[in-house]
């Protein structure tokens, strides 16, 4: 039996009995425990309290790991990343200084096609190795659970290559990996004027092949000005249900595209993005179920406008934060970044923030019963700070690597 405990430690954060999606002033509530300790055991969360009540713990083998003044948290889940990919883009990156559009760049070939093209000529061996190096990095920046997204195939093959991709990384991985099907990224270039020959392709050939393999747990579509209509997000994830997948759409990114309306319409798990949002879509999306995942460093790196936060969760929407790690619009996943950035930028409280990039991202991504608080049974996927004075001053110092140590599975990564 594989045990740890943790002493001393200064402050651990997000405690909890039971959890559920917080939404509202609930958000700005972060239960911690000052002076506690944590027993890990067999990957899992064990026991857990103040350091006073440590003499009532039955007798353990653990490895004591003394953390005095350290700081623990659950560790990030991040709900919304495409980190399967072929290459990097920063000379569009240098097109985006030079002033062209996120839009003006896809729309000569660029962005997701220019992806989709890296991906064709890429061996899948070659994906996973890189993906596999990205979801590394990942964790040393503390996420311990993940999902990632098709939607660079764009034909039957490609999608299918990358989605065997992510299966991979979820077979390999030691955190959780969710897959979503996003074949509905793009129009690839042969479809551009028969959106209806490739809604037919997503539906009568992807869908069923995807279904065979068992190859993702969501369906995901870009609804989008210049990219997939309302109407058509809503006919590729009524197909995608029919599959068993829940929708997790891209939605109101660079327009009001009606995504909000058309993924609360389908009882989405999350409508994602949400730079463009008008007091309809804020209200829809405050009186439903579904999650309004905010991608920060998207817009940050688009130079958008940043996700109406302060407007969401005063409504009572339930928000997550995701890092929407890719080649084209957020090509960072780091979670520090997105939590740090949506204090500063979005002016969520720094107990907002960790609370909607822990436990509501692992709602986002079905994993709640797994990750996102310190919860016995919960898997022991944690971050132990260095000395910090307050919760506050992690996203306050941003930029600045305050994370000392990872747990993974309950030991040291
Ligand atoms: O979430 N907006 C659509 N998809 C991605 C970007 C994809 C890309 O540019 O490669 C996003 O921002
Ligand atoms: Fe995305």
């Amino acid at each position: 039996m594989h045990s740890l405990l943790l002493t001393n430690i200064q402050q651990l954060f997000g405690v909890r009995e039971q959890s559920r999606l917080l939404r509202g002033k609930d958000l700005a509530i972060l239960p911690e425990i000052n002076q506690a300790y944590l027993l890990l055991e067999n990957g899992l969360i064990k026991a857990y309290g103040p350091m006073s009540d440590l003499a009532e713990l039955p007798e353990t083998d653990a490895k004591v790991l003394n953390i005095s003044g350290q700081t623990v948290l659950p560790a990030w889940c991040d709900s919304h990343t495409h980190l399967v990919f072929a290459a990097s883009r920063e000379n569009e990156f240098i097109d985006k200084i030079h002033g062209l559009s996120y839009a003006a760049i896809a729309a000569k070939g660029g962005g997701i096609l220019n992806s989709a093209e890296k991906i064709k000529n890429t061996p899948e061996t070659v994906l996973f190795e890189q993906a596999w190096q990205r979801l590394q990095e990942i964790i040393r920046l503390g996420t311990g659970a993940v999902e990632i997204k098709s939607g660079y195939g764009l034909t039957v093959e490609g999608e299918l290559k990358m989605l065997r991709v992510i299966r991979k990384l979820k077979e390999a991985s030691p955190i959780p990996v969710k897959a979503s099907f996003l074949g509905a990224h793009t129009y690839p270039p042969e479809y551009k004027n028969d959106h209806q020959g490739y809604i037919k392709l997503i539906t009568e050939e992807m869908l069923p092949a995807i279904s065979r393999e068992n190859l993702a747990d969501y369906i995901d579509a870009f609804c989008e000005e210049g990219f997939f209509s309302a109407e058509e997000t809503a006919a590729i994830c009524t197909a995608g249900m029919r599959y068993g997948l829940r929708p997790k759409i891209h939605a109101n990114q660079l327009h009001l595209s009606g995504g909000v309306q058309t993924g609360v319409a389908l009882k989405a798990l999350s409508v994602d993005h949400l730079e463009t949002m008008d007091e309809a879509a804020i209200q829809c999306l405050a009186e439903s179920d579904t999650i309004g995942t905010l991608l920060p460093t998207a817009a940050y790196f688009l130079r958008m406008p940043f996700q109406p936060a302060r407007a969401l969760i005063d409504a009572g929407a339930a928000i997550a934060l995701a890092s929407d790690y890719n080649p084209g619009s957020s090509p960072s996943g780091n979670m520090n970044t997105v939590v740090s950035m949506s204090c500063i930028q979005m002016k969520m409280l720094p107990e907002e923030a960790v609370n909607a990039a822990t436990i509501n991202g692992a709602y986002a991504m079905g994993l709640e019963h797994e990750m996102g608080s310190i919860t016995v049974g919960k898997r022991a996927n944690l971050i132990i700070t260095k000395p910090v004075p307050s919760l506050a001053y992690i996203p306050y110092a941003f930029g600045t690597n305050l994370i000392d140590k990872i747990i993974i599975n309950g030991a040291l990564y």
